[in-house]
């Protein structure tokens, strides 16, 4: 089983059946959402779907103590190894065997812009992650995203649909019912909403509109999901 936790607003931790800490879009310090200290948490690799300040504000401390490798866009990828951090760079369509399994980097519409000292020369696109484990389980963490027709291309390929639903900056509950349509994933996580008053949503009310397209788990920050 897979184990995937939730640490508020889009970051969420998984562990592979090996044992492999992946951690996406580490928020932890500045996370109203998030009660556990980065110091805390375990990481062999760190991924991080774009350069907003609440998916990569604890990537260089994380790695630092770690020693994880982060997977990010090209552009994030070299500011990381600039910061001397090890990186693996991708890019959106592309694909890369890791020995935890397989990372497509996945479009997202979204900004580009990385929130660091120093990031602004570092421009580069939004995206998200489709991610198959060896186990065999398939998730897909969307990132920040519009709805896109371009989702229905992964119709089939996902298990585990992590989704933002907050609106204002992303997908709101309404368009994430589309993607999900689009989608046809079995488990779908809402996440990017509640952190702050300006994307509080009614997770409830969204799990009702999702009705029998697929299974909501609404997670709670520092819940624990297996796959
Ligand atoms: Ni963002
Ligand atoms: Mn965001």
């Amino acid at each position: 089983m897979a184990k995937l936790t939730f640490y508020g607003h889009a970051t969420f931790g998984l562990e592979t059946d090996d044992g492999t800490r992946l951690v996406i879009d580490p928020f932890f310090g500045d996370n109203p959402a998030c009660d556990v200290s980065v110091d805390d948490v375990a990481a062999d690799f760190i991924l991080l779907t774009h350069g907003h300040f609440d998916h990569v504000a604890d990537a260089i401390p994380l790695s630092e103590r770690t020693g994880a490798t982060i997977i990010a866009s090209y552009e994030i990828a070299a500011y990381m190894e600039e910061k001397g951090r090890p990186a693996s760079p991708q890019h959106i369509g592309g694909g890369v065997e890791y020995p935890f399994g397989h990372v497509k980097m996945t479009p997202a519409l979204h900004g580009g812009k990385l929130d660091l000292p120093g990031g602004e020369k570092f421009t580069t696109m939004a995206g998200g992650f489709l991610i198959t484990l060896v186990g065999g389980q398939r998730f897909y963490h969307a990132g920040d995203t519009s709805l896109m027709t371009d989702m229905q291309l992964l119709k089939g390929l996902v298990d585990v649909a992590v989704l933002p639903i907050g609106d204002r900056f992303t997908m709101g509950p309404a368009d994430a019912v589309r993607a999900i349509d689009f989608i046809e994933p079995k488990v779908v996580i809402p996440c990017h909403y509640d952190t702050w008053p300006p994307i509080e949503q009614d997770a409830a009310a969204f799990a009702a509109a999702v009705g029998d397209r697929a299974q909501v788990q609404v997670m709670m920050p520092n819940a624990l999901f297996e796959f």
